[in-house]
């Protein structure tokens, strides 16, 4: 019985399903297209030799997303649809709890209609960084405080808790949350990767750009952290590995009989903005020009994950290094330069 992926079309969500497909899982994608292409799912099922049923549909209409529960025999749900980008959710909050929030009730409400409890939800370490001790730099457990600094950041934090009493009020629904540090990176075959619209928010895609020439310079959002070299430090992942992350999962979810459990996918080692500019030169051959920058509004020192309980009940590991990470993001953006 397949999966119906929200959000599939999107950057975690296409390296996802082209994960799940590989190991012999099948997938329906559902996805309204505001921050992907429909070019994506072609490419997935150009990847992996597979057809992928495509639902281009809004999650805050519940009765095109309750046609799709109608139409499919769902076995679980993997939700990563929704807005992402932590400064516009400072400006715009409402747009984000609307979307974010009423699109998982929509989803939620569906899932019950239809008897399906099982989700993997898309949750991101941002739900720790509100409370981050700057004196501080230890890696992140699941048991770490919760807290939140912006709307985006609050919607995730949100939905967990909605998710946790989910299951204290049935506890047959069986919910894995997984809180992604910092993908970055494509597939191999370079057909999908992370193709931001407009200026990019995140680091990799802005020095991509800058490296095609698109963009002129890096901007380092500050170099007074307490850092080793005063710039900030976060956990990259591979993209490749973040999505099989999801099948590790998706396993996990098969074996047990209903739950809340978080986990963190990550690497466990933390990198500052010039190790990724360093790395990304070397490997690629690339100069990548850039400034010192003042800081960014709510940006930390440091942010990394302590990856053990994924790795013990997981059985998942992160296996690919920077270099790799680079690399695939250097091959993508040329290939849609
Ligand atoms: P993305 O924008 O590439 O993918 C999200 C997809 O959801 C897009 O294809 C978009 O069109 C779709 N979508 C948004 N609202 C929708 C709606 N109402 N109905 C149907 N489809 C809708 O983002 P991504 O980087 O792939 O992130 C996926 C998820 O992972 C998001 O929930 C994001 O918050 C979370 N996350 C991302 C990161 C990251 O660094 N990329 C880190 C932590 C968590
Ligand atoms: N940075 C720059 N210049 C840029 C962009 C980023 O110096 O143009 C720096 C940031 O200051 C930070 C680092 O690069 O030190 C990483 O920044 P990103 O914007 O790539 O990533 P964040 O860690 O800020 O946040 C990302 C996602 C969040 C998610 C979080 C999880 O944007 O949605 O990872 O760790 F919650």
């Amino acid at each position: 019985m397949p999966i119906l992926v929200t959000g599939g079309a999107g950057y975690i969500g296409s390296h996802t399903c082209v994960s799940l497909l590989k190991k012999g899982f099948e997938i329906i994608v559902l996805d309204n297209l505001c921050n992907s292409k429909e070019n994506a799912v072609k490419c997935i099922s150009r990847i992996t030799g597979k057809d992928v049923p495509f639902y281009p549909y809004d999650l805050r209409d519940k009765e095109s997303v309750r046609s799709v529960f109608e139409k499919e025999a769902i076995e679980a749900v993997i939700h990563l649809a929704g807005y992402k980008a932590v400064g516009e959710s400072v400006r715009e909050p409402l747009k984000y709890y609307e979307n974010n929030i009423l699109g998982t009730l929509n989803l939620l409400e569906c899932m019950r209609e239809y008897g399906v409890r099982n989700m993997i939800f898309s949750s991101s370490a941002t739900v720790y960084t509100g409370a981050l001790d700057k004196a501080s730099a230890k890696a992140l457990t699941e048991e770490s405080p919760l807290a939140v600094t912006n709307p985006y950041g609050r919607t995730k934090l949100m939905i967990e808790e909605i998710l946790r009493d989910l299951h204290q009020s049935d506890p047959v629904w069986n919910i894995i949350s997984l809180r992604y540090f910092n993908p970055i990176g494509a597939h191999e075959s370079s057909l999908i990767g992370d193709d931001p619209n407009g200026i990019p928010n995140n680091l990799m895609p802005y020095i991509v750009q800058v490296a095609s020439g698109k963009l002129e310079k890096l901007n380092i959002f500050g170099n007074d952290y307490n850092t080793k070299d005063g710039t900030g430090v976060r956990d990259y992942i591979h993209i490749m590995d973040l999505a099989d992350g999801h099948v590790a999962a998706m396993k996990k979810l098969n074996d047990c009989g209903g739950g809340f459990t978080a986990y963190n996918l990550g690497t466990g080692q933390g990198y500052s903005v010039l190790d990724i500019v360093n790395t990304f030169s070397r490997v690629n051959g690339v100069e990548i020009p850039y400034v010192i920058a003042p800081r960014r509004e709510g940006d930390v020192d440091t942010c990394f994950a302590d990856p053990f309980k994924a790795e013990q009940e997981l059985n998942w590991k992160a296996m690919r290094n920077l270099a790799d990470m680079c690399r695939d993001s250097w091959y993508f953006q040329q290939s849609i330069s």
